[in-house]
């Protein structure tokens, strides 16, 4: 099946939260899943387990081949050489979040976070008693970007940890390397350990290499866990399954004083599902970074056209729009207003830190037909209410 053919009351019928939580008159834009089929071969896997009913305990999964595959994905698509010895599977990449904060600094200890943010950061950061220490990225012409200056005054005394998003959701920021590089000196000037989640490296959109941080310098990797997954790229995140990267035997320990029963596990479906994905999931994912690719075109070319008063840095990965509306004045907040004039809903703005204010998250991982039908409505709300530039 094209993605051009999605069928909005099939998608409908899906429990998962995207399309249950908004009733039927809603066209769901919000939390990034894609709304494409799965790869074949992903469906296919699970379908054998299923029918083979082998939903049993599985093999734990580090004793797989999953952290050789993991090992061999990050050599071949990013040209990071690493060790699978210093690779755990996780459940998921949040939770790699907690449990690096838990156990790789103290409670009071500052995490520097650039915001506007995917919201866990925040949540992990406040639930952990760990103090949030916050530096914005700047748009800067037709991108955001990080004020270095900013960044470097903004590290107190008591910061330990950079909490790194790269690609960045929700700008869509995929960092260069020369500003990777700048990151890493000020990790290494502060003695910060780097948390980086880079969950969304398989989703860039300009057919660039995705740059690990922890691939700079070995010196860099020694201080640095690197969260990744298939599951944003092949869109299994319910499967539950993630990796992390230790570039020193010391963070590594650390982070397993937490028992593992704690950190909990993952699942038959997801190790079958993963295995599938890296082994014959690469046609799939080729044609949907195509796709999404021509749709972020799409949604800047809408937004120039029909809403030039917004502003929009188009994502240089992922496949999320982060819109600012404030130049709009729409009465209340924007996410609210799209929600209840346009029936669209959008992720708001203000769950991803302060600078969020005014702003919506549109994800554009659907077929044409259907984004184009999001984008309409809320032509049709904003020009009912005089709005629309
Ligand atoms: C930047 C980022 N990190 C992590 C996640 C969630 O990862 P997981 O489902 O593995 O916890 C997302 C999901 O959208 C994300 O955008």
């Amino acid at each position: 099946m094209s993605h051009d053919d999605l069928n909005e009351s099939r998608l409908r019928l899906r429990r998962g939260q995207k399309w249950s939580l908004y009733p039927a008159e809603v066209l769901p834009a919000w939390v990034a899943d894609m709304d494409f089929e799965v790869a074949e071969p992903i469906r296919a896997a699970l379908a054998e387990r299923v029918a083979n009913n082998d939903l049993g305990y599985p093999v734990a999964p580090g004793r797989t081949d999953l952290p050789a595959m993991f090992a061999a994905r990050v050599a071949e698509r990013f040209h990071w050489s690493i060790d699978p010895a210093d690779v755990l599977v996780l459940s998921d990449v949040v939770q790699g979040f907690y449990v690096s904060l838990e156990t790789l600094c103290a409670p009071g200890d500052g995490v520097l976070i650039q915001t506007p943010i995917y919201p866990p950061f925040l949540h992990a950061a406040a639930e952990t008693g760990r103090r949030a220490v916050l530096s914005p990225l700047v748009a800067a012409g037709n991108r955001y970007e990080i004020d270095f200056d900013a960044l470097n005054a903004a590290v107190d005394a008591g910061t330990r940890v950079l909490m790194l998003c790269s690609p960045h959701n929700p700008s869509g920021r995929a960092f260069a390397r020369d500003e990777l590089e700048m990151l890493a000196a000020l990790a290494e000037r502060h003695d910060l350990t780097i948390i980086s989640d880079e969950i969304h490296a398989e989703l860039m959109l300009n057919g660039e290499r995705h740059i690990p941080i922890a691939s700079l310098a070995p010196e860099i990797a020694a201080r640095t866990v690197t969260l990744m997954s298939a599951s944003k790229a092949f869109n299994i995140a319910g499967l539950c399954m993630a990796f992390a990267h230790f570039g020193s035997k010391a963070l590594r320990q650390r982070f397993e004083k937490m028992p593992a029963h704690i950190r909990g596990g993952t699942n038959t479906l997801a190790i079958a599902a993963v295995q599938a994905a890296w082994s014959a999931g690469q046609p799939w994912l080729d044609e949907v970074i195509a796709y999404l690719r021509a749709n972020r075109d799409h949604v800047a070319a809408h937004c120039r056209a029909h809403w030039p008063a917004v502003r929009h840095c188009p994502p240089e990965a992922t496949y999320l729009a982060w819109l600012d509306m404030r130049p709009l004045n729409l009465p209340g907040n924007a996410q609210e207003y799209f929600l209840k004039q346009a029936r669209v809903a959008l992720s708001d703005g203000r769950a991803f830190g302060e600078e969020g204010e005014g702003f919506v998250r549109l994800n554009f991982a659907t077929s044409r037909a259907l984004l184009d039908e999001v984008l309409a409505r809320m032509d049709a709300a904003l020009a009912a209410h005089g709005r629309a530039t």
